[in-house]
Parts: C-alpha cells; structure tokens; sequence
C-alpha cells in the first residue's frame, strides 16, 4: 500500500498590516468589537502587484526548501484559491510559470475556504496512485481585493496570505484520510455577488460590492457542520478524540474553533490558533496555521492532526494527518 506524507510546509504573509486601529479610521467599528466577536488583531493586505500566484511562489518554495527538494523536482501542483489572479489562465499554471518548470499538470480549484483541504484530498490521491512523487499543494488568498471596504460585517474579517505543503509518496501513511462535502442550498449565506458568466454589469455600472455574508447565519451552520464532520472524522477512521495531538482547524473566528476544540476535549494549549494575526484568509488559513505551529516545534513529525474546514458553497472537509 502506498501513502503521501507532508515532506515540507511553507507560508507568506505580505508585508503591510492592517490593524484593528487602523480598520476604526475607515469604518464606524472598534478594536473591542472586533477582538470580542473574532478574535482578529490585525491581517496582512498584499500590495498592488502582488498577485495570488506571487504569494503563492513565496509559500511553495519555502515549503520546497523544508522538504529538502527543488522546483525540478515538482511533478503536480494544485493550489486552492477563491481570488484567481485572472480568470485563466488558471493559478497553478501561473504558479508553475513563476517556478520556471514545464509540463507537469498544474490546476486551481475553487471551494472558498475549503480550498486547500480539498487540494490535499486531491494531491493526495495523485501520490497514493503513483502518479505524483513530489506533489506541491498551496492555498492562496488576496481577499482583500474583494472586499468591500465600506462594509464593517465583512471588511474586518479577511486578509491576504498563503501556505504550502509538498506531499512525497510513503510506505506509512501521512495523509491517513481526507473527508469532502458541500450543499449549494446555502449559497445565499456567503457568497461574492459577480462572476464571469452571471455578469459584471453592476459592477461596471458602479455598484460597489463584495464578499457578502449572512455572518450570524453562518457562524450558526458552521458551528453545528464542523461537530459533525468531527464525528465523522473520528468514527470513519477509528479514532479516539483523546489521540489528537493538534487541531489545526480554519481560520474565521476564534468563537468557532473554540467551539470545535469543546467538541474534541481539547485544551485550547492543543489547538493552533493563528487567526489572531492574519484574520480569516480562507484557503490560506490551514496551511498558514500548519507551517506556523511546525516551524516553531509544536507539531512534531509522529504527531496526529486534525484538519478541519468550513466556508462559502458551503464547502466543509477535514484531513486526518501523521505529519
Ligand atoms: O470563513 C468562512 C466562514 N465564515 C465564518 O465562519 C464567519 C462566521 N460568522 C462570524 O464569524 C460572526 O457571525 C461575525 C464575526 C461575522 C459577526 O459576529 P456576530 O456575533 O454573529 O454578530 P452579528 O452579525 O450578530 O452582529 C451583532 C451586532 C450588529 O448590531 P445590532 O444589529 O445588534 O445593533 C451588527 O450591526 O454587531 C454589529 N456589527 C459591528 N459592530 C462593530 C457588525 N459588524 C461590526 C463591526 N464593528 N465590524
């Protein structure tokens, strides 16, 4: 039997910061509200030619660079992202342009916040098959391009970041099992409201808009999903909750990973929480939070970990990892 294994993590933050201070001069909120609701300090904002497929470049080859590998050896790269930097080409391929290699298969897909869950299921399966010996696996986000920033419910939750995994072929595994779903009857709750084929007319017309969310529908939905997938996670793959060594949950509101760590009888000690410094990154905020607590020791190479993720579609998953 053939498993992947996370070979190496890697993460970018671009360098402006956005405070809560500063976010109190641009619309009418406080820096207690913020921290009291989402645990949110501050988000990083990506400059204005700073594209996805840049922050994503920075990740992967810090993530290359831990797994002890190079671009050459890259054979399948796929990148979850919910702010393409153009419609096509597709962000992986910009991304594989940016390493300078040629040929491999390369594709972004797009499940909000589940983005890079959904890519690692993805990678996972390409290594487990044989066809991918160094799969690179990134989650990008410039959300703040889609914001509206006259918009307090949604304007203080999002930042700009991206992180990375390679995933190299093992004899044990690695990625133990990933679990994906998603029901579009909740589309209407968070949602961006223009696209390519519905239209950009109002857009063009000057109808300012952005990332619109039903927030407190949504905290309510996502607390009750992640309970479950939980449940899921650890039945379907034999788990006591107690085996956990880390949670490494997204990365939206502090109030919901809280909840999620309640759930598993987790000490918040045991859980990553990073939302704190860069706010809600979407795609980008499990890989963020991973190649944070790896780099600095706390999840060590043996450890389990829980993966889990909510966001737009809506779109849920976990991963269940032996890094
Ligand atoms: O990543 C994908 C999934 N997304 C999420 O998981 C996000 C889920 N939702 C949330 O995290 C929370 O619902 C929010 C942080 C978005 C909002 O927190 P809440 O406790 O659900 O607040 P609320 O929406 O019920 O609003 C409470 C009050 C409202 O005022 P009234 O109607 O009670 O007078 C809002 O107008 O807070 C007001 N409010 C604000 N006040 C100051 C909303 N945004 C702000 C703000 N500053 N930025």
């Amino acid at each position: 039997m053939r498993y992947s294994r996370i070979a190496g993590t890697g993460s970018y933050l671009p360098e402006k910061v956005l405070t809560n201070a500063d976010l109190e001069k641009l619309v009418e909120t406080s820096d207690e509200w913020i921290r009291a609701r989402t645990g949110i300090e501050r988000r990083h904002i990506a400059a204005p030619d700073e594209t996805s497929s840049a922050l994503a470049e920075h990740a992967a080859r810090r993530a290359l660079r831990a797994a002890g590998m190079t671009p050459a050896d890259v054979d399948f790269i796929v990148v979850g992202t919910t702010t393409p930097d153009r419609i096509f080409p597709n962000t992986g391929s910009l991304l594989q342009q940016r390493l300078g290699i040629h040929g491999c298969p390369a594709f972004a897909l797009e499940t909000a916040c589940s983005g890079f869950v959904y890519a690692l299921s993805m990678a996972d399966k390409f290594v487990r098959l044989g066809e991918s010996r160094c799969a690179l696996v990134v989650g990008v986000e410039c959300l703040s391009r889609i914001v509206d920033w006259t918009e307090r419910g949604t304007c203080v939750l999002f930042g700009d970041g991206a992180g990375a995994v390679v995933l190299t072929p093992a004899d044990e595994p690695g990625i133990i099992a990933t679990h994906l779903h998603s029901d579009g009857q909740y589309s209407d709750l968070l949602y961006f409201p223009y696209g390519p084929s519905q239209g950009f007319d109002r857009l063009r017309a000057g109808e300012t808009g952005g990332i619109a969310m039903r927030g407190n529908d949504v905290f309510k939905v996502a607390v009750r999903t992640l309970s479950r997938l939980v449940d899921e996670t650890l039945a379907k793959n034999g788990i006591d909750k107690h085996e956990i060594d880390w949670l490494v949950p997204h990365q939206a509101n502090l109030r919901i990973i809280q909840a999620a760590a309640e759930k598993l009888d987790l000490p918040m000690e045991k859980v990553v929480v990073t939302v704190q410094q860069h706010g809600n990154t979407s795609a980008a905020s499990i890989p963020l939070a991973f190649d944070t607590a790896v780099r600095d020791g706390r999840i060590r190479r043996g450890h389990l970990v829980l993966m889990e993720t909510f966001g737009g579609g809506f779109t849920w998953g976990s991963a269940l990892v032996r890094y």
